[in-house]
């Protein structure tokens, strides 16, 4: 059993095939799903997707390379669209910094990662956060959602086990996909050996970070038992521990189970 705790399915890599691989998931033992939206279109079409199969769950909200389509409404929207019976966090939402160099851009950035962590606040629902090369901005935002109780992931963790430690510490989860399997990937690889295997969420980001042996093609739920055999060979576990305690942090998180 696999939880997949961030895909976008709702990418136009998979319109040739989407309704078959998605049928296709609950044989290969792929049991939920969250498909998180990054604008007002990814939001609705994870949404409809979770209406369309029982096993997918959505996320809605803004990330932050987005920000330039937010706008008045959007706000409403976002809240209007959590209130959906199958919508299970805020998200993704964040910083990212990669491509995004000018302070008043990084600033309008954090706005909205603000704005949206209060719609979280208010909808009591958790987050899904997407954080790139905005380490220390992040965290500053994290400790103030954390004071405010709001719970969540940082998904594709990039930083340190220094970091990665503080977050847990706030009782926060670390999405770990497709990159464990990569050669050099040094520090995720410390921050899997670091952290308890109770605060690990499973997630692809598909259609991108397709682990080895698979890196740079198409991803997909199916290839998630590359990244448990990866981190079962880290911690010092069984696979089948690692799916099952990583289903059931998912399921603490977002099903409220
Ligand atoms: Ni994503």
């Amino acid at each position: 059993m696999y939880f997949d705790t961030h895909a976008h399915y709702d990418s136009s890599h998979f319109d040739a095939d989407r309704h078959e691989l998605l049928a296709s998931m609950p044989d290969a033992g792929v049991d939920c799903i969250i498909d998180p939206g990054c604008d007002e279109a990814s939001s609705r079409a994870a949404i409809a997707l979770a209406e369309r199969y029982p096993f997918v769950y959505a996320a809605v909200g803004w990330q932050p390379e987005e920000w330039e389509s937010w706008d008045c409404g959007s706000e409403a929207l976002v809240r209007e669209l959590a209130r959906h019976p199958k919508c299970v966090a805020i998200g993704e939402i964040g910083l990212d910094y990669y491509w995004d160099k000018e302070e008043e851009v990084q600033k309008n950035q954090r706005i909205w990662f603000r704005r949206q962590l209060e719609l979280a606040k208010e909808s009591n629902l958790p987050v899904i956060i997407h954080s790139r090369d905005a380490a220390a901005d992040t965290m500053e935002i994290m400790k103030e959602a954390y004071v405010q109780g709001i719970k969540g992931v940082i998904h594709c963790f990039s930083y340190s086990k220094e970091q990665a430690q503080e977050y847990v510490k706030m009782g926060y989860y670390i999405g770990v996909g497709g990159v464990a399997t990569f050669k050099n990937a040094k520090k995720l690889k410390e921050v899997i050996e670091t952290i308890p295997l109770e605060k690990i969420l499973l997630e692809t980001d598909c259609p991108y970070m397709a682990p080895e042996p698979y890196r740079g093609k198409r991803n997909s739920s199916l290839y998630l038992p590359y990244v448990v055999e990866k981190i079962a060979g880290l911690k010092g576990v069984t696979a089948k521990e690692v799916e099952e305690v990583t289903y059931r942090n998912a399921e603490q998180l977002f099903l409220g189970k």
